[in-house]
């Protein structure tokens, strides 16, 4: 029996909290003893009109069983407006969790420049906008909990929704540099990939999937991320139907494209040596950037010393 995780003294904002994932974020957070703004400018799910209602029904909500909670209105675009919210009402905030969405579906061909920049404007325009806010206070304190919400949209990729999945990967590279940014002040930064029943994925989801894609069963997952206690920092966690995983990208082991750094990189050894470049079978992980250029100079490192095991073990091909 551990102990119960509390957030006592914390400050919580939750984008798009009136409705969906957003919602059950902060019903779990204000249940555990965090003071939560509940941001959700109201809009329909393609991003049309605005309405107090949404944020009022769930700060009420929260209200009714003790917690404590006040509305933000604003649309997350105007991200220093919503943490003022929170500065104002609570004096900080700890934790922001960027969740607030629409959908613009069209395929390629179709979606136009205002689907495209209302789509980018709300997920990764709004995400920046309160995340640099936020930062500045959190920074101050050497504390901070921030949630990017990704889609597997934008990991694989999904027809109609061009618009929605170049934001939604965007978010995980805005993720990435925020959680670099943030370490040496205690400022962790992660990913949520959630799939969850809400009028976003009313219709689309199968209806046997939808009834058991639960947000309620997401929220813990996400809201653990935020708690003083995980020490995770640019993680991509994927969640639902009551299960969760780490995601990881996975680089492959690649091919030298001459045979000496003196030759020139030719066509046909590109095409000879393409299954090589493109072999996964010894993928493995990177850590950080530096890795990734670590390795490029033992590359170039290995063709300048004529290391013939060396070059021929990262290039060499069936035929030679
Ligand atoms: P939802 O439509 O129920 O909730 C989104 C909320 O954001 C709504 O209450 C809406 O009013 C609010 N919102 C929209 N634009 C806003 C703006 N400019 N400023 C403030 N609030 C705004 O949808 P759901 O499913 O709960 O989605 C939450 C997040 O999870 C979204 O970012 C979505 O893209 C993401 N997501 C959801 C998946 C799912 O299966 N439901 C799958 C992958 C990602």
């Amino acid at each position: 029996s551990a102990a119960k995780l509390r957030f006592d003294g914390r400050v919580a904002v939750v984008t798009g909290a009136g409705a969906g994932l957003g919602r059950e974020y902060a019903l779990l957070l204000a249940s555990r003893g965090a003071k939560v703004v509940v941001n959700d400018l109201g809009g329909s799910h393609v991003g049309e009109g605005a309405s107090t209602r949404a944020a009022d029904v769930v700060v009420e909500e929260i209200r009714k069983m003790g917690g404590e909670a006040v509305a933000d209105y604003n649309s997350v675009i105007d991200g220093a407006k919503v943490i003022a919210t929170a500065i104002q009402a609570f004096g900080r905030v700890d934790i922001l969790i960027n969740n607030a969405g629409i959908l613009r579906d069209r395929s390629i061909i179709k979606t136009s420049e205002q689907d495209w920049n209302l789509v980018h404007d709300v997920h990764l325009k709004g995400s920046f906008k309160c995340t640099q806010a936020a930062f500045e206070h959190m920074k101050k304190q050497n504390f901070g909990r921030i949630i990017m919400t990704s889609s597997n949209s934008g990991i694989y990729g999904n027809f109609g929704q061009a618009n929605y999945s170049a934001a939604k990967m965007g978010l995980v590279g805005l993720a990435n540099t925020v959680a670099i940014e943030g370490a040496k002040n205690n400022i962790y930064c992660n990913v949520i990939i959630p799939t969850a029943a809400s009028r976003m994925t009313e219709g689309i989801l199968p209806d046997m999937l939808f009834n058991e894609l639960k947000p309620s069963l997401i929220a813990p997952v996400v809201v653990y991320l935020c708690h003083e206690s995980c020490e995770d920092n640019g993680s991509y966690i994927e969640s639902a139907a009551g299960w969760a995983t780490k995601v990881h990208t996975v680089r492959g082991k690649g091919a030298v494209l001459r045979p000496a750094l003196e030759e020139p990189v030719t066509l046909e050894y590109v095409q000879n040596v393409w299954s090589k470049v493109t072999d996964m079978s010894e993928a493995t992980h990177l850590n950080a950037i530096a890795e990734a250029s670590g390795s490029l100079l033992e590359v170039l490192e290995n063709l300048k010393s004529n290391d013939k095991d060396a070059v021929e073990d990262s290039f060499s091909f069936g035929n030679r």
